[in-house]
């Protein structure tokens, strides 16, 4: 006998239902459209990679990569299923490494794989890509924090050191973000200089010499990070760990004076286009490959989990991934936590009603009906044609229940007469019109 388990989604993953999946098709549709007036192009790159591409771009100390990714043993050849035992978690279990394969948890390091594989730096530069899709992250999930969840990415890569690029990468964003109607939209700026002993080594450094001194105030979290990435402490939530934090040296007083001035000429230029933003000294993100320009955007209506949009410089990752040097900058949306702010601000997707139900009796009126309906669609008409027959009594009430607004009637009068009954639901009212006179007046606008 079939067993009579009940399967449920995953833990952290969900169904995308209508009428929401409208709102998400809606979000996805501004991207192609607002991206294009960039001009931007799509790409779409696959949904696992070698765990090591991920591993040296986001930082194999991340907790992305240490702790959350989805890796397994890549099954070569015809080999069997792995089996479950065989599946590991952290990359400090794999090995050996070139035979693990991840699922990916970010889209960065895919398409900086993808422009040295395809060459693109032959292309004219700057190349610029954007990709929408899912991403996966054992993380605890929450509100606005799934194992599975969705980015709408854009990356900027090569062509020359201009900060007006990363200006009008963020300009785009926020544009994006008012097209789609979000609200309570803040930006974060900040930049965390590049890799050098003049600039964020040495102010990681002193960090780490003035963290030790307050080492045992703080939390278990912190306290590793002082040893594994001391600038993450910034990133501290923990109520207790606020006035510490707000004491230790800030990364602009130390920047080098080439990374001062890029950050001054990004500001000014988002200042030219009209941007509003906020600087956070504090805000050095979670991913290794990023240097000067940082950037994060929160909306209202998501509690803790509020960031909407993270994004950042990486020039140098191209390079790191064996490709020649090439400047590179982006961002990704989440696009769960978009859609959750426009949901609470009532920006949410109405259920789809049906523009016309057809409610038929008999035989030759089931045969005009499937004419009628395919006519009425090919129009563009949301059309139900019930598959069996009905009485028209209880046909006009599912044709309220669905939220149709008008009922075509058609019984072997009406075919034989070609005087359709078209009724309008909202008010009752009816009246008879020919097939063609029937199509013009639904066309009236
Ligand atoms: P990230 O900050 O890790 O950056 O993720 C970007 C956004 O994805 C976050 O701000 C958040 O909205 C969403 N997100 C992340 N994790 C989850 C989750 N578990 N559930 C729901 N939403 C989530 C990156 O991924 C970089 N690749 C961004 C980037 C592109 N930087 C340069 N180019």
């Amino acid at each position: 006998m079939a067993s009579k388990t009940k399967f449920q989604a995953i833990r952290g993953t969900r169904d995308l239902l209508p009428p929401e999946t409208a709102l998400w098709n809606r979000v996805e549709q501004t991207a192609h459209e607002v991206f294009a007036t960039y001009g931007f192009g799509e790409i779409r790159p696959p949904i696992f990679e070698p765990t090591e591409l991920f591993a040296r771009a986001v930082g194999g100390e991340t907790d992305i990569v240490s702790k959350e990714m989805y890796t397994f043993q890549n099954p070569t050849g015809l080999a069997p299923m792995v089996h479950e035992k065989e599946m590991v978690g952290t990359l400090a279990e794999m090995s050996p490494e070139s035979e693990m394969i991840s699922l990916r948890p970010e889209a960065t390091a895919s398409v900086c794989r993808a422009y040295i594989e395809h060459n693109m730096q032959q292309l004219p530069q700057p190349v610029k890509l954007y990709y929408m899709g899912p991403m996966f992250r054992r993380e605890r999930p929450q509100k606005g924090r799934y194992r599975q969840f969705y980015q709408i990415g854009a990356e900027i890569l090569g062509g020359p050191d201009a900060p007006a690029i990363d200006a009008e990468l963020i300009e785009m964003l926020m544009t994006f973000f008012d097209k789609c109607g979000l609200q309570g939209t803040e930006l974060s700026v900040n930049s965390i200089g590049h890799a050098a002993d003049n600039c964020r080594r040495g102010y990681v450094a002193l960090l780490k010499a003035e963290l030790e001194k307050v080492k045992d105030k703080l939390g278990a979290d912190s306290q590793r990070r002082i040893e594994t990435n001391p600038l993450r402490v910034l990133d501290s939530k923990l109520e207790y760990e606020q006035p510490i934090i707000a004491t230790l040296p800030r990364i602009a007083d130390h920047l080098c004076d080439e990374c001062k001035t890029h950050y001054a000429a990004v500001k000014h230029e988002l200042e030219q286009r009209g941007v509003i933003y906020r600087e956070n000294w504090r805000l050095v993100r979670g991913l290794d490959y990023y240097m000067r320009t940082t950037f994060e955007i929160t909306a209202q209506g998501l509690g803790s989990q509020n960031a909407v949009c993270g994004g950042g410089r990486y020039d140098g990752l191209v390079e790191l991934l064996g490709g020649p040097p090439t400047k590179g900058i982006g961002f990704a949306i989440g696009e769960d936590r978009l859609i959750l702010s426009l949901q609470e601000s009532g920006k949410g997707a109405a259920p789809q009603g049906r523009d016309v139900y057809i409610a038929w009796m008999g035989e030759r009126a089931y045969a005009t009906a499937i004419r009628a309906a395919k006519d009425l669609r090919n129009a563009g008409f949301r059309v139900e044609l019930p598959p069996t027959e009905l009485k028209f009594g209880k046909a006009l009430e599912r044709a309220s229940k669905l939220g149709s607004r008008f009922a075509l009637i058609l019984g072997d009068n009406e075919v034989a007469d070609g005087q359709w009954t078209l009724k309008t639901l909202a008010d009752g009212s009816q009246q008879k019109l020919t097939e063609q006179a029937l199509l013009e007046y639904l066309l009236k606008p």
